[in-house]
Formats: structure tokens, sequence, C-alpha cells
């Protein structure tokens, strides 16, 4: 069901220092950071070949982001986002699976204009994941 690798999401406590060590010591290429006022975050994004990193640090009151950096000061690996061509089928999928929907266990639009839903992490190793709806791309890579 799951296709390529969209993005691993970093949270970061500071943007500008973690920005300067992707840039300068791991010499890879960024974006300008983008206020995402409606998710709550400020992004970077680190474009790698085939997919990305984003780095993300709160932006203003009551960020999802929050309550994961008042646990992992230091920053850490937030969630890992597949793509997956329907995401209503998807949801269907794993809902008859079992595996838990956050929210209200529908779709809804995420950061880059698509629709997303994110899985319990309890139940994937610990590790929050994002569907991401993305139309299959065959000549990208
Ligand atoms: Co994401």
């Amino acid at each position: 069901m799951i296709g390529r690798l969209n993005h691993v999401a970093i949270a970061v406590p500071d943007l500008a220092s973690a920005s300067a060590q992707y840039r300068q010591t791991l010499g890879a290429t960024l974006s300008k950071p983008m206020n995402l006022p409606e998710h709550g975050v400020t992004v970077v994004f680190v474009e790698l070949p085939g997919t990305k990193i984003e780095l993300i640090s709160p932006l203003g009151e009551g960020s999802p982001i929050a309550r994961f950096l008042a646990r992992n000061p230091a920053g850490g690996v937030h969630h890992i986002c597949f793509e997956v061509p329907d995401i209503g089928a998807a949801a269907a999928v794993l809902a008859a699976k079992g595996a838990r929907i956050l929210g209200d266990g529908r779709p809804k639009i995420g950061a880059h204009g698509n629709p997303v839903l994110f899985l319990h992490p309890k139940d994937f190793s610990g590790t929050l994941i994002e569907l991401e709806q993305v139309p299959d791309q065959p000549t990208r890579n």
C-alpha cells in the first residue's frame, strides 16, 4: 500500500541552528523558512535525492509539536511520511486491519496541500506515521 518515503519530520527547538547544521555541517540544500500557521509550525525543507527532511519548529500558541519538544528538549524525529495513491482507500484498509487513525479518522489537508492522515505510534513501533495522498508520478525519482 505505501509508496515512496515523502519526508521525515524532525522537531527542532531552534530552527536557525538546526538549519545551519544541515547546511554547513552536512552540506545540504535548504529552503527558506515557511510559516504554516494553520499547522502551528515553521518548516524548512532539506532537499535530498528522492525525498526530504522537514525541520519543524513551533509557531504560535498551542502548536501540535510543543508537547513533543517539552518531552524532547533537544528535538527529535517527530514523524515519517509515506505516499499513498488514494488516501480514502488507505484509510478503509487500515481501519479494517485495526490500525488507529488519529483525530476523527478522516483525511485532512496537510502541509503540502494534499490529503493526509496520521496513524497511532503505538501501532507502528513507536513511530508516528503520516500518509499523504500523492498521485502516481512514475517519472519522478
Ligand atoms: Co509531515
